[in-house]
């Protein structure tokens, strides 16, 4: 027990299965102030029977049972984070990153649509995150908010300039989607001009998300915001090689996504990074299902359940890991596409990043 917090019972499977845990997801609430058209998380922000939060209590048991299993980096995500007990002037919230600091996490980040108010960021606890990441998906008004909603950028670009200001650590995750994967007029991607853009506001680094259908549940709720796998494809090639050609003077974290047949089998042990395998992720959800892998958010598929006193393993077909063979190094067992010539890799494959994990904890890239 540290701090008056107790810790939960595991179950045997569970402690096994997640004993390299390396970092934790912690979907604090399935609230959100936005209804962004593709958004991932659809199923829980617009339908949920009985808990849309996480109380402040059992998220600390459950971050202090994961830490003691080994968790070093924790990201506080949702819906949308800084609703977490907002009508208590988000105190729920403060308090979570103060405990989890306290605890030992040694990596505290939190994601936001950035639209808040704006004197949170002078809360000396939120001022404990190591990383404050917004989405945003374009410098230019009328694209962003093309898919995340009317005035979403004008609401959100101060509190990440101020963020900035106030010197903490701003990321910026950008889908690329449909409507803003188009050209200038001089024929350059217009998400080459977002990242200059955000570049020069002060952000420090850059997820790519593409917005795609690969034959898994949130295909069914994604928008027409999708790309075809042909297009990223071609985007991808573009913003790697601008990247290697130094055009980016900060770290753009670029997914692979697809690659083919024969590129998989010349690496197997590279290309087949996946977090379940690994047990190096856990995702906390207010539903009280443990999942490992993020394609499964919005389904009945998880590894666990949890509730105030224990964590336990899915005995039932439910089980994410059901008839999975994790000693296979196979591309990902879940995405399904109709073009046989290539094969799926995990969303979190992205080579040369530095996030924690990946380049810290794994050194995944020495295995290329
Ligand atoms: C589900 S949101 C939760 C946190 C917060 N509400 C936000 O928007 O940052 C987490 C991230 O997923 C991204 N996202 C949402 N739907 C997506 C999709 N269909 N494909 C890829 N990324 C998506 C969002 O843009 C955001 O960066
Ligand atoms: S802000 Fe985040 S959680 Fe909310 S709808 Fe948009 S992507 Fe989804
Ligand atoms: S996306 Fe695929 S490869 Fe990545 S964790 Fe999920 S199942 Fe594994």
């Amino acid at each position: 027990m540290i701090a008056g917090v107790d810790m939960l019972t595991i179950d045997k499977r569970i402690a096994e299965h997640f004993s390299n845990v390396k970092q934790v997801f912690l979907y604090i609430t399935d609230r959100c102030n936005l209804a962004c058209d593709y958004c991932l998380y659809k199923s829980h922000t617009t339908f949920q029977l009985h808990t849309q939060e996480i109380e402040a209590q059992l998220a600390k048991k459950l971050i202090l049972t994961f830490r003691n299993m080994g968790a070093v980096k924790l990201s506080i995500i949702g819906g949308e984070p800084t609703l977490y007990d907002i009508e208590n002037g988000n105190r729920g919230l403060f308090d979570i990153i103060s405990y989890s600091k306290r605890i030992g996490y040694s990596y505290v980040r939190m994601d936001t649509n950035g639209v808040f108010q704006q004197c949170i960021l002078d809360d000396a606890n939120l001022m404990k995150l190591d990383e404050l990441s917004f989405s945003i998906d374009s410098h230019d008004e009328a694209l962003n908010d093309s898919c995340r909603g009317h005035c979403s950028l004008s609401r959100a670009l101060p509190n990440l300039l101020y963020a900035i200001k106030r010197g903490y650590h701003v990321d910026v995750t950008m889908c690329i989607h449909r409507l803003n994967s188009g050209r200038d007029t001089d024929s350059r991607l217009m998400a080459l001009n977002t990242i200059n853009a955000l570049y020069e506001y002060g952000v420090k680094r850059i997820n790519i998300h593409p917005v795609l259908r690969v034959g898994i549940p949130r295909d069914t709720w994604t928008s027409h915001a999708c790309l075809e796998v042909e297009e990223w494809l071609l985007i991808r090639k573009e913003l790697e090689e601008a990247y290697e050609c130094g055009q980016f003077p900060l770290e753009v974290r670029i997914p692979t996504r697809f690659i083919t047949d024969q590129e998989h089998s010349s690496n197997p042990k590279y290309y087949g990074y996946c977090s379940v395998r690994m047990g190096e992720r856990i995702l906390i959800h207010p539903d009280g299902i443990i999942r490992c892998c993020a394609l499964l958010i919005g389904t009945p598929y998880g590894i666990g359940r949890y509730d105030e006193t224990s964590i336990v393993w899915d005995t039932s077909r439910t089980n994410e890991l059901y008839g999975r063979d994790l000693d296979l190094w196979t591309p990902c067992p879940i995405q399904r596409l109709d073009d046989n010539s290539i094969v799926p890799l995990c969303i979190s494959f992205k080579p040369g990043q530095g996030e924690y994990v990946w380049s810290k904890e794994l050194d995944w890239d020495s295995r290329s």
